[in-house]
């Protein structure tokens, strides 16, 4: 198709303002998808999102709309995710785009990731149509959103502003006219060598990886030979198509379009998200900006719960193609032998991956307590560049550290005034530094410094609760921040099991440090004998408590048995005894997630 009637265009919002929903009016409404295939979040097709509501991937489109001025136009839209652990998928989405549907629901106004997304838009040099959804609800505020939304940005008159029901289907024509009318078309060259940016891939069995391609010059046709400029990895388009929204096939893409291209790889870590795509024969001489690769906030161990290391391997592979926000590296642990150390934008994320590993994979995983990175500076050698730590075990004696530094973020927490006095009271308990602080409408805005450590957990969700669902969280990683961090130790039996390692803050460390040893003693498997649980810090013992043995000791309890029968029994539990020192405490999960629940 000709250029000028070609639009790309993302769809950003706050979670739950309703993206999804406009994104399957937009799809009815084009007749993108038939009758037959109508029904409710088309698009939110992977299990872990419909479970949770929410969308975790971004989905890409095409569409064909005749305008009212008689053209039949082109819409590529990009579906993108809302909560905050996924903004990294929509600043990938927007590198692809021209436009963005900002979208804000009438009932909730404008929230932190409305502001976050905008901002994000207006650095992509996005054209931004503004539109108030949900006008069909009981508790819409339209005045008010309006205003709110003229805050963000004065240049959105009164009447630039669309009023929409993604629900009903209201005034979602307006939506499609305004989306010609006001983003601009692509101005690549057709001519040109071509270069394409891929802002995501997927792995197929058959195909091996396929790249999602925005092409801004040339073209790309079935069977030519293309090359990844980063690593200038080399290989043949087989297949080339485009989203509607399955995959179908066509035979050439042009600068302009949105589409996918079969590249035959098979390994993962040849193709990077935000890589430019360019030609063998022709290829141009300067690739793309690109993108930032996004920085994990949260780390944890996966290892495999049913001697399937072989397959964790290959489905974590696979995953971190589909998801280039997740990473991860091989690690050994004494305790649990072969895992991975595995990098998350956050808790969500996390949890996300773990129920994907589950569903499309069919794996279990083992998951160690997250823990957040640690920069520690060695006593010894002063000027070098800090030990990075992302697993606790690998935290250095303590004797031997001059300082540790971790990260810091900025936190935009969004709430209604009555809540304020529980959040803040919150985020002081998480160490919390307030920065700054300002009304915007009916709502405050907290702006804290905080470390991520401390937000990673469980914050999210005490936030929610604490405010009753209303407040926001946004947030931005500011730097790297002297802390006062101790490594808990955990020794079962006497024995140290390295898995259980967790740093915290030194202020918290007693309280914790109880906390996991009175949950251990309902999750360590028990034995004939009563063990010990001990936590650790700096070589010191700040918290015990014994597992009480698996049932009575025939010996010393003062139990009816003649004393034949006794030492019989007697006899059987000290066979009993030495084959379980022999085999190691096998750990459940809950042992991990003692760790994890104590706050
Ligand atoms: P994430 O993908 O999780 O960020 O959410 P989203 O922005 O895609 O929101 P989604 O489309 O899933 O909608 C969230 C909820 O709002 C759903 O329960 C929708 O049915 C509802 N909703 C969406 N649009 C409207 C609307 O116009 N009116 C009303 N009353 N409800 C709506």
């Amino acid at each position: 198709m000709n250029q000028a009637y070609i639009q790309n265009f993302a769809i950003i919002a706050h979670i739950d303002h309703g993206k999804s929903t406009l994104a399957d009016r937009i799809m009815e409404q084009t007749n993108t998808v038939s009758q037959r295939e109508r029904k409710n979040q088309l698009l939110d097709s992977m299990k872990v999102e419909q479970d949770h509501g929410i969308t975790v991937k971004s989905r890409t489109v095409r569409n064909y709309y005749h305008g009212e001025d008689g053209h039949e136009y082109e819409y590529n839209f990009i579906d993108t995710p809302g909560h905050v652990d996924f903004s990294y998928e929509v600043s990938k989405s927007l590198a692809a785009c021209d436009g963005a549907i900002l979208l804000v629901d009438a009932t909730q106004g404008v929230q932190a990731q409305t502001v976050a997304n905008f901002r994000l838009a207006k650095q992509n040099q996005l054209s931004i149509i503004p539109v108030i959804n949900k006008i069909d609800s009981e508790s819409a505020d339209i005045e008010k959103t309006v205003n709110q939304i003229q805050q963000l940005d004065q240049r959105f008159s009164h009447s630039t502003i669309l009023m929409i029901s993604a629900k009903t289907g209201q005034n979602i024509h307006d939506v499609l006219e305004a989306i010609y009318q006001r983003i601009p078309a692509p101005t690549g060259n057709l001519v040109a060598p071509l270069k394409a940016l891929v802002f995501d891939s997927i792995y197929d069995p058959f195909k091996g990886i396929i790249a999602y391609v925005r092409i801004y010059d040339g073209r790309l046709n079935a069977n030519q030979h293309l090359k990844l400029m980063a690593d200038n990895t080399e290989f043949t388009s087989h297949q080339l198509g485009v989203f509607t929204p399955n995959m179908k096939e066509s035979k050439q893409l042009s600068a302009g379009d949105v589409g996918y291209v079969t590249t035959g790889l098979k390994d993962s870590q040849l193709i990077q998200v935000g890589d430019t795509l360019t030609s063998c024969e022709h290829p141009t001489n300067k690739p793309l900006p690109g993108y930032q690769s996004a920085k994990s906030m949260v780390f944890a161990g996966f290892y495999p719960k049913d001697d399937n290391y072989k397959e964790l391997k290959a489905a974590i592979e696979k995953l971190s193609l589909n998801d280039s926000s997740f990473h991860y590296m091989e690690e050994v642990s004494e305790a649990l032998g072969p895992g991975f150390r595995c990098g998350f934008l956050g808790m969500l994320h996390l949890q996300i991956i773990r129920e994907r590993l589950a569903n499309e994979y069919h794996i279990n995983v083992l998951t160690t307590a997250p823990n957040s990175i640690y920069h520690v500076y060695l006593k010894d050698t002063p000027d070098q560049s800090p030990l990075i730590i992302t697993n606790p075990v690998k935290f250095p004696k303590f004797s031997k550290i001059n300082y540790v530094e971790e990260p810091y973020v900025k936190a935009t927490i969004t709430t209604p005034a009555d809540s304020m006095g529980a959040i803040m009271k919150l985020v002081d308990q998480h160490l919390g530094t307030l920065l700054d602080m300002s009304n915007q409408g009916d709502l405050i805005v907290l702006i804290y410094k905080i470390p991520i450590s401390e937000i990673a957990y469980n914050f999210f969700n005490k936030l929610k609760s604490d405010s009753h669902g209303y407040a926001t969280l946004d947030t931005s990683f500011l730097d790297y921040e002297l802390t006062d961090v101790v490594k808990i130790s955990i020794h079962i039996n006497y024995a140290p099991v390295d898995a259980l390692d967790t740093v915290v803050h030194r202020q918290d460390s007693e309280k914790i440090a109880q906390g996991i040893v009175k949950k251990m003693k309902y999750a360590v498997p028990r034995r004939l004998y009563p063990m010990p649980v001990q936590a650790f810090v700096e070589g010191k013992s700040i918290a015990r408590i014994d597992v009480p043995p698996l049932r009575k000791n025939a010996a010393v309890n003062g139990e009816k048995h003649s004393i034949s029968k006794k030492q019989q029994l007697l006899h059987r539990q000290n066979i009993n005894k030495r084959q379980a020192a022999q085999s190691d405490i096998k750990l459940p999960q809950s042992v991990f997630n003692a760790i994890l629940e104590t706050d």
